[in-house]
């Protein structure tokens, strides 16, 4: 599979491919030597104990950190050194672990500001924004399939954690991308608010490819077919989520953890 993956269009090409990825911070070797292929329509999870290295990864396959070493391929195109606006203009989209909206403006804004993000007009102010049909539509609809339509005017700094997790998958999504990256989608939420952000996953259209970091196992079992354990930096374990759980290297690194 790691040979012929990121050739070709046939549907089991790794749409999504790192080989021998790495990154150093000075003397710190975050991230060693990481291949990585996820096919078409594939739901992967990255999960590891506090600084594995899973957002440094996660990073240089969005374009937000150079590698140290290696490369990254998206549909067979080396897209290693290539900026994030071209990488979304690709298909990929991402979330962050910290969150990233405009507290002090609406839902409906929010999405607006997103969805006009790769336009090749650029709007300098909302209410031009508004003005444009299509970018509206564009965020009408992604609201209201994701259920979110009915919160449009409310603040984003009033809402819960839970329902602006589902507000910043709602920008990720606005651009219809083919990959979808989500660094932590449940972390800091209640329980019940977790349940809501796995459930607004589940429903998500079945040829999104994700890659998915959780640091809950429970989560990510109920979200991915196959998992990779990261620990210090390299890989432990990748393959279908059961047998990765009955790892015995990962039930001693990761589960001793938790
Ligand atoms: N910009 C940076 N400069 C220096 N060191 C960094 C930087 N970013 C991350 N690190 C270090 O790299 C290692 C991996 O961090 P990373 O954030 O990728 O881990 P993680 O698996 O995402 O952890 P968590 O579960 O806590 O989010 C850690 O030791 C971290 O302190
Ligand atoms: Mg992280």
């Amino acid at each position: 599979m790691e040979q012929e993956a990121h050739q070709g269009s046939n549907g089991s090409a790794a749409c999504l491919k790192a080989e021998g990825l790495a990154k150093h911070f000075g003397g710190l070797v975050a991230v060693n030597n990481v291949d990585l292929a996820v096919e078409n329509g594939e739901r992967r999870g990255i999960i590891g104990p506090n600084g594995a290295g899973k957002t440094t990864f996660f990073n240089m396959i969005a374009g937000e950190l150079d590698p140290t070493h290696g490369r990254v391929y998206l549909y067979g195109e080396d897209i290693t050194r290539l900026p994030t606006h071209r990488r979304t203009h690709l298909g990929m989209a991402r979330t962050f672990q910290i969150t990233n909206l405009f507290p002090n403006l609406t839902v409906l804004d929010n999405v607006l500001l997103a969805a006009q993000a790769l336009e090749r007009s650029k709007f300098s102010m909302l209410r031009t924004i508004k003005s444009h049909r299509h970018i509206y539509d564009k965020a009408e609809e992604m609201m209201r399939r994701l259920n979110l339509w009915d919160m449009q005017n409310l603040i984003v700094k009033d809402l819960s954690h839970g329902y602006q997790r589902q507000i910043e998958i709602a920008l990720a999504l606005v651009e219809n991308p083919k990959v979808l990256l989500l660094d932590e989608p449940t972390a800091g939420l209640s329980p019940a608010e977790s349940a809501e952000v796995v459930s607004l996953l589940k429903e998500l259209d079945a040829e999104i490819t994700m890659l998915i970091i959780e640091h809950d196992m429970d989560v990510a079992f109920e979200l991915v077919d196959k998992l990779m354990v990261m620990h210090e930096g390299e890989v432990i374990a990748d393959g279908p989520k059961e047998e990765v759980r009955a790892n015995q290297t990962v039930q001693e690194i990761y589960l001793g953890h938790d």
